[in-house]
Order: C-alpha cells, then sequence, then structure tokens
C-alpha cells in the first residue's frame, strides 16, 4: 500500500495509541508528529510552546506536516490541532485518506487524566477547555476528514481491531459504511 493514511482528532482520542497498533497492519511506517517534531528539535513540545509560544508550535507542526506529506507508504497521527490551519486541511486531503478519530470530551477527561505534558491542557478547568477547542475544532476535523471512526471506551486492542477494519473496508469497499464508521 502506498497510500498515507492520517489520523486526526483531538487529544486523547488515541491517534498515537491506535495509529501504532494499526499502521503495521497496513503495511505502513508509522509516524507521530509530535514525536518527530521533539526528535527534531531535541525538546519536547512543552519546551517549544513555553519558547516560541503557540504560533511558534504551529508554524513548525505546519512545515513537517507538509515535508512528511510528500512521501508516501505511511499512517501519520497529527497533533490535535493541526487541523487548525487550511493549509494543513489541504495537505491532509491531498495526500492521503484523512480519517478522523471522534471522542467525547468525558472520554478525553478520562483518558488525559494523568497527562501533564500537553500544555493546552494546563487550564484550571479542563473540561472547560476541552469543550471549547472541541466547538471551534469539529467542523474543521469534519471537513478535513474522508472517515470518521467512533473512538469509544474499550480497550486498545479491539478498537486497533475495529479501526483497522474500518479503514480496509473504505479503502477496498469503497462506500461500505458499518455502525463503526460514517463516510462522505
Ligand atoms: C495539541 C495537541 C497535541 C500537541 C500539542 C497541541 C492541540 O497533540 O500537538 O500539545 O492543539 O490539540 P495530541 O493531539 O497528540 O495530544
Amino acid at each position: 500500500m502506498d497510500q498515507n493514511i492520517f489520523l486526526i482528532g483531538p487529544m486523547g482520542s488515541g491517534k498515537t495509541s491506535l495509529g501504532r497498533r494499526v499502521a503495521p497492519r497496513l503495511g505502513l511506517d508509522f509516524i507521530d508528529l509530535d514525536e518527530e517534531l521533539e526528535r527534531r528539535c531535541g525538546v519536547e513540545v512543552a519546551v517549544i510552546f513555553e519558547i516560541e509560544g503557540e504560533a511558534g508550535f504551529r508554524e513548525r507542526e505546519r512545515e513537517l506536516l507538509a515535508e512528511i506529506a510528500l512521501r508516501s507508504g505511511q499512517l501519520v497521527a497529527t497533533g490535535g490541532g493541526s487541523v487548525l490551519d487550511s493549509r494543513n486541511r489541504e495537505v491532509l486531503c491531498r495526500n492521503g485518506l484523512v480519517v478522523w478519530l471522534r471522542a467525547s470530551v468525558a472520554q478525553q477527561l478520562r483518558r488525559l487524566e494523568r497527562d501533564r505534558r500537553r500544555p493546552l491542557l494546563a487550564a484550571p478547568d479542563r473540561r472547560e477547555r476541552l469543550t471549547r477547542m472541541a466547538e471551534q475544532r469539529n467542523p474543521l476535523y469534519a471537513e478535513a476528514a474522508h472517515l470518521v471512526f467512533e473512538s469509544r471506551n474499550r480497550p486498545m486492542p479491539a478498537m486497533a481491531e475495529a479501526l483497522h477494519e474500518s479503514i480496509h473496508k473504505h479503502l477496498h469497499a469503497g462506500s461500505n459504511a458499518d455502525d463503526e464508521s460514517a463516510q462522505r
């Protein structure tokens, strides 16, 4: 398979954990955009935010995505905010199958409970922060996505199996919709 797959969706929707599991099953290389950025910069995302602000981080994120999208045969876990920039949405749509891992704020809160690394989660009221982000971003995820996958609360292996199946069906049957996915 030489096509790319891009996982989009909010923090805690499982882009990295699911992507890592599903990529080898599809014969794709796995790339996590934030990890790649951290590897190149030699510091954590939180430090980039601290030194360069969110604007600096977004610029680096955009440049890296544009570079990576030129290659093929990859499953890429993007950062939750990558869809904010319309140029990124265009790059994603043009260069692969875009899959939105949709998660509720309640699910995000549960999954991110112990997270202290994500700068945008450093808010007094996480629920409110995540709700606002969802309101702003959900229309953008919807705009960019070719396929929507409901990231439910169930064991990771079962969810990876379902995601794999959903992508496989989309790629091979074209218009097969089931209870896991909605297509457009
Ligand atoms: C962000 C999500 C993070 C990371 C950065 C900003 C966001 O990635 O890119 O902290 O704006 O939602 P994950 O979605 O992998 O947590």
